[in-house]
């Protein structure tokens, strides 16, 4: 359970390509997420191409990093899964895992904000060529970390409340 204390975002990456089956490791954790329903609303686009990339660095004001990032994941999600209303929360635990199987591979990365903004889904969609029963969620550029700071102790005993 170290990862969750030693995880911190990463937006800096080294110029070397992630071994395949790193990211192979990598979704196998994402698909072991739970779903409302068991639905299982995902489908993991890897992007390794430099251009793709460039274009996906734009998909946001606080992208950039994504230009020189050796790869990025981008979870989208079906419209026609069975509750939508919990595709965004079902993606979300999938990109938690993410990060936590990045920590122990000696990998890093960072979660993107594109939904629930329209305009960051459409652009998203249209940079990877999604399919209109698909919708991105969010991008995960990653790699080998440059450099990543230390998470801090962030554990605020007022913000837990006993009812016994
Ligand atoms: C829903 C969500 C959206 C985020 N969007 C961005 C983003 O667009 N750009 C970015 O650099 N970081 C983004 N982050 C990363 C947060 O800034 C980061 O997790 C937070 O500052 C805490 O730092 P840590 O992850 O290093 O612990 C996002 C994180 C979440 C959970």
């Amino acid at each position: 359970m170290n990862a969750i204390f030693t995880r911190s975002s990463v937006r800096a990456f080294e110029d070397k390509p992630v071994e395949r089956e790193k990211i192979e490791l990598i979704l196998k954790a994402a698909m072991s997420a739970p779903t409302a329903v068991n639905q299982r609303p995902w489908e993991f686009f890897i992007i390794t191409n430099r251009e793709k990339l460039e274009k996906l660095s734009k998909v946001s004001p606080y992208a950039g990093m994504t230009a020189k990032a050796p790869a990025a994941i981008v979870i989208c999600y079906r419209r026609d899964c069975r509750l939508p209303e919990f595709a965004h929360i079902d993606c979300s635990i999938a990109a938690e895992n993410i990060w936590l199987e990045f920590e122990e591979l000696g990998l890093g990365g960072v979660m993107l904000g594109v939904a629930p903004y329209d305009d960051r889904i459409k652009l998203a969609g249209e940079i990877i060529e999604l399919p209109e029963n698909l919708v991105a969620f969010t991008i995960i550029p990653f790699g080998y970390p440059k450099s990543k700071h230390e998470q801090k102790d962030r554990f605020e005993s007022d913000r837990v409340h006993w009812i016994e």
